[in-house]
């Protein structure tokens, strides 16, 4: 398939409108990360997504729309709850997952009775929807790899597999949005992202953290949301978090010798570490962690490094995605270094 580069500029979003009402699959910018787009009521070109990404055809996808009236057909319910946090945070990074309506094709939902619902904040997604229709869109990576989060990232994963792809620049955000489902009783944080927890209590209250957000999912049991079960954002490299105060973590990372590794770090930290460093950011500055860490999972891939470490996360605000992101990404492998004798 020969995939056609477009801007950002109106002509362009119009022709990219273009494809997606014939049924065809356009990369798209949005504030978070790239994303797969297709006709959400379109059951035909949904499943050219599957296609194009190597998805498991049981991950449901998260519907965009660019303005909030379009939400009424797509849902059963539009509780209060949902209300709030569509005044309070869209458009932006917020996924509403609820009841769904019978004109979402069940490529979408992947069977499930409910729907996620996201109002990106990024002006050419708005102007693709508006111009279009509703929009389902995974992020533009191949599935397992790390979310495309500059241009040069979805052109690698998806030129010969998308119909287009549009060059927004780089993404604000960085990790994938919030999801937040409202379709049970007490609301539950299922993937942490850019608007946090925290805020979402300050907003509605109680919320639940789901399981999985934090850890792996125990033999046999059920996902709240299917993403989570499968292996996620891995470089090739094999990633391996160390948890541990900065000393135990020099002492650590300047001992190991016989690994073509590179180190995952704060930029605090470079001026102690002997191996080469790929810097995410400051030590608090969470978001910027977030705005570089997909970044940094592919550089190390470029780079050609076997092995990447990198340090654990804290896990407030924004943190708790980052090191959602990362515990994936290293398939839970965490060494604890707290207590290891200091070098
Ligand atoms: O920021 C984002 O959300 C990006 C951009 C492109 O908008 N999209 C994105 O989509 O990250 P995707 O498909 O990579 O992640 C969607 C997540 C998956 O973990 C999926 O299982 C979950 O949302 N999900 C979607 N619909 C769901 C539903 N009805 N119930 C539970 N989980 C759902
Ligand atoms: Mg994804």
């Amino acid at each position: 398939m020969n995939t056609l580069m477009l801007s950002s500029d109106n002509e362009d979003i119009g022709k990219a409108a273009e494809i997606i009402k014939r049924g065809g699959i356009v990369a798209i910018p949005t504030e978070t990360v790239y994303g797969l787009a297709a006709d959400a009521l379109n059951g035909d070109a949904v499943r050219k997504i599957f296609k194009a990404k190597g998805r498991p055809m049981d991950n449901p996808l998260i519907v965009h729309i660019s303005d909030i009236s379009q939400i009424y057909s797509l849902v059963r319910e539009f509780p209060r709850k949902a209300e709030i946090l569509a005044e309070k945070f869209w458009p932006g990074p917020l996924t509403i997952i609820l009841p769904k309506s019978d004109i979402i094709p069940d490529e979408v939902s992947a069977g499930l009775d409910t729907v996620a619902i996201r109002f990106p904040s990024h002006k050419t997604a708005q102007k693709l929807i508006t111009l279009s229709s509703p929009l389902a869109a995974p992020s533009a990576n191949l599935s397992g790899s790390p979310s495309p989060t500059t241009l040069r990232h979805v052109y690698d994963d998806m030129n010969g597999r998308a119909d287009a792809i549009i060059d927004g620049g780089d993404c604000e955000v960085g990790v994938e949005s919030t999801v937040i489902t409202l379709a049970q009783d007490i609301p539950a944080l299922l993937r942490p992202g850019g608007i946090t927890a925290e805020q979402l209590r300050s907003a509605i209250g109680e919320i639940k953290v789901a399981n999985a957000v934090t850890q792996p999912l125990g033999d046999g049991e059920r996902a709240a949301s299917p993403g989570m079960k499968y292996k996620h954002y891995s470089p090739k490299a094999e990633v391996i978090l160390l948890d541990g105060e900065n000393d135990e973590f020099y002492g650590y990372i300047n001992g190991i010798k016989d690994r073509n590794a590179a180190v995952l770090c704060y930029t605090e930290d470079m001026e102690n570490i002997e191996l080469p460093c790929i810097p995410i950011g400051k030590k608090y500055d969470y978001s910027e962690q977030a705005h570089l860490l997909f970044a940094a999972l592919r550089k190390a891939d470029e780079m050609g490094f076997d092995t990447v470490y990198a340090r654990c996360p804290g896990k407030k605000g924004v943190g708790l995605a980052v090191y959602n992101r990362i515990i994936r990404a290293a398939g839970f492998n965490i060494i604890s270094l707290k207590g290891a004798e200091k070098k």
